[in-house]
C-alpha cells in the first residue's frame, strides 16, 4: 500500500511538472485527484486495512494529497501569468517613436527677423518701444496737432484718457531721442492698430518697422541709398524701387515708397513705407540743435513685406491662425 501511494504521488507530482499549459493541469490533477483518479483510488481503499496499517497507510495518503495540491496551485501559478504575458500585446521596441509636430516660424516673424538682419548689416541697431502708448508720442511730438486733419490718417483705439494703442512705430523715434544724443541709427520694428477696414492690403492690427538716422549732414540721398539697397537685399538685385512725394507732419520733404517685384512670375508695384527727412519741428521738440543736426526716418509695413517676399495674396491671411496656409512657409 505504501509503495503504491509513493508512486501514485510521484507520478502526480512528475505529471503536474510537465504539464505546459492549464488544460494539461486540469487533466493531471483529475488523472490524480478525480473520482476514479488514481489517489482517490488507493484512499478508498485505506477503509479495508487492518486498522494499525491503516493509520501509517492513511497518514501517507494525506501526505501525499498535500503535496500534490501544493504542487499544482504552484503550477497553476506559473501557467497563468504565462497566460496573461501571451495575451498582451507585445512590445516591439522596433516600432518608430511618434513623432512630435514642431512648429516654426509664423510668416511674419520671419519677414521681421530678415528685415531686423538686413538692417543690422546696414549699422542699424534694434529697439523697440510700449503698444500702449500716450496721446502725446503719437500725435503732438511728431507734429501732428489735435485739430490738424492729418490727424485723421493717424487715428486709433483709446484705451482711457490720453493713452491709446499706437497708429504707427514713429513714437519710438521720440522715446529713443529724447534718451540718446545724436549719432543715432536704429530700427523699431512692432505692432501698431488703426480702425482700418480691412481688405487684400490692409489690416487694423498690423506690424511696421520704424528706421531713424540722426547726425551731421545726413541727407535724403542717404535715405534713398539705405532705403533702395534694404529693397535689394530683401526682395532680390532686380528689385526697383519708386519714390512719390507725399506728406507726413513729422517729416519734410516726405515720400511715399513703393517697391516692385517678381511674383510668381508676375511685375507687382505695392506701397511699402513712408518716409521723409525728420522735420526741425521733431528735432526741437526733443531738445535737438536743429541747425547742426539733420536725420531720415521710415516706417515700413512689415505685413507687406511678407505679401511680395511670400506672394501672399491677402494680409488676412496672415492673422487668421489657419495651418495650411501657415504650414507653407
Ligand atoms: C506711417 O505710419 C508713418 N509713421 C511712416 C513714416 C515713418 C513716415 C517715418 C515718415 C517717417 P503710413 O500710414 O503710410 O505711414 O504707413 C506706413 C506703412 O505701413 C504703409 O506704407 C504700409 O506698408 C503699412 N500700412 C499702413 N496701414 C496699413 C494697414 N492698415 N494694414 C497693413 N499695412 C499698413
Amino acid at each position: 500500500m505504501h509503495d503504491a501511494l509513493r508512486q501514485a504521488r510521484d507520478e502526480a507530482l512528475a505529471r503536474i511538472g510537465r504539464a505546459s499549459t492549464l488544460e494539461e493541469l486540469e487533466q493531471a490533477r483529475v488523472a490524480c485527484l478525480g473520482r476514479s483518479g488514481a489517489l482517490k483510488c488507493l484512499m478508498q481503499r485505506l477503509a479495508g486495512l487492518p486498522p494499525e496499517e491503516r493509520r501509517a497507510a492513511g497518514q501517507l495518503a494525506n501526505e501525499a494529497k498535500a503535496a500534490i495540491e501544493d504542487a499544482l496551485a504552484a503550477r497553476r501559478g506559473v501557467l497563468g501569468s504565462a497566460r496573461t504575458q501571451a495575451a498582451r500585446p507585445a512590445l516591439d521596441i522596433t516600432v518608430p517613436g511618434r513623432c512630435r509636430a514642431i512648429g516654426h516660424e509664423h510668416p511674419l516673424r520671419q519677414a521681421e527677423a530678415e528685415l531686423r538682419e538686413v538692417f543690422a548689416r546696414l549699422g542699424f541697431e534694434a529697439v523697440e518701444g510700449p503698444e500702449v502708448e500716450l496721446e502725446y508720442y503719437n500725435f503732438e511730438a511728431l507734429n501732428i496737432p489735435a485739430e490738424h486733419p492729418s490727424h485723421d490718417s493717424f487715428d486709433t483705439f483709446y484705451v482711457e484718457g490720453d493713452m491709446l494703442l499706437r497708429s504707427h512705430t514713429s513714437p519710438v523715434q521720440i522715446r529713443v531721442m529724447e534718451q540718446r544724443r545724436p549719432p543715432i541709427r536704429v530700427v523699431v520694428p512692432g505692432r501698431v492698430f488703426r480702425p482700418d477696414t480691412p481688405d487684400a492690403t490692409h489690416s487694423p492690427v498690423f506690424h511696421q518697422i520704424e528706421g531713424l538716422v540722426i547726425g551731421e549732414d545726413v541727407t535724403f540721398a542717404d535715405l534713398k541709398g539705405v532705403l533702395a539697397m534694404a529693397m535689394r537685399e530683401l526682395f532680390g538685385p532686380q528689385t526697383e524701387t519708386r519714390f512719390r512725394p507725399s506728406f507726413f507732419p513729422f517729416t519734410e520733404p516726405s515720400a511715399e515708397v513703393d517697391v516692385c517685384c517678381d511674383i510668381g512670375g508676375e511685375r507687382r508695384w505695392l506701397e511699402l513705407l513712408g518716409a521723409g527727412m525728420v522735420h526741425p519741428k521733431v528735432l526741437e521738440a526733443v531738445g535737438y540743435d536743429a541747425e547742426r543736426y539733420t536725420g531720415f526716418a521710415f516706417g515700413m509695413g512689415i505685413d507687406r513685406v511678407a505679401l511680395l517676399k511670400y506672394g501672399i495674396p491677402d494680409i488676412r491671411l496672415l492673422l487668421e491662425n489657419d495651418l495650411r496656409f501657415l504650414e507653407q512657409f
